[in-house]
């Protein structure tokens, strides 16, 4: 597929059936996970915020199951999202592609794992970059003097106690997935609703 060109997508989404729009879905899921240029590679997460507010903020999606239907990111546990989560287990993840034109809007709900091995698997597969802002002193969203400085390691151990402790590995469990397609000859939007046992699709007005 050509990317980022703004031609029409050549990409076409089967909105007739569940299980052909699950698989459609599912495997733009697995390629966003896998390539990181890919727009899947990014989620907006949205949480309840302390005073009801949405609050949303990008993650990498670093795993798919989708025989657990789960997305997974990882995240400071200082950070205020942990908290929101912590309150309300329930999120909307936001995906778009501009390539095929397909918008997911997911409604999900979090299980952190941090000190357990969930949260240790998660640990050892993290990029050595990816390590380093755990290493950070400052919380994420912590309000600093104007010349707070801190200059970041070249590299964090594994075995560095405290920014392992700070790492949460959360996985989000899809309940639904509100697809919306974007085409040239007619959008197509269809709600698919996980029953317990197998996917159920219902299409909606765009
Ligand atoms: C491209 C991009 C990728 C990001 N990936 C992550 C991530 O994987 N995990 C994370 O916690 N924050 C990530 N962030 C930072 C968050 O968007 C956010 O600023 C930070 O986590 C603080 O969020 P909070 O204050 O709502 O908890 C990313 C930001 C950008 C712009």
């Amino acid at each position: 597929m050509v990317r980022h060109t703004g031609e029409a997508p050549t990409q076409a989404f089967r909105f007739d059936t569940a299980d052909g729009l699950r698989d459609d879905v599912f495997s733009q899921l697995a390629a966003g996970v896998a390539t990181s240029k890919h727009p899947l590679h990014l989620m907006a997460v949205a949480t309840s915020g302390t005073d009801g507010r949405a609050e949303a903020r990008y993650v990498v999606v670093r795993a798919f199951d989708p025989t657990a239907r789960s997305l997974s990111f990882h995240a400071d546990a200082r950070s205020p999202k942990i908290a929101d989560i912590g309150r309300d287990e329930r999120l909307t993840l936001l995906l778009y592609d501009p390539d095929t034109r397909l918008q997911l809007r997911i409604a999900a709900r979090a299980t952190p794992h941090r000190d357990d091995e969930r949260a240790f698997a998660g640990w050892i597969s993290t990029a050595p970059t990816s390590r380093i802002g755990y290493a950070q002193p400052f919380a994420p969203g912590e309000a600093l003097d104007a010349n707070a400085v801190w200059n970041p390691p070249s590299e964090v151990s594994l075995d560095d106690p405290e920014a392992r402790s700070r790492f949460v590995w959360i996985d989000c469990e899809i309940d639904t997935i509100d697809a919306l397609w974007l085409n040239s000859t007619g959008n197509l939007r269809a709600l698919l609703t996980w029953t317990g046992e197998s996917w159920a699709m219902r299409r909606l007005g765009p």
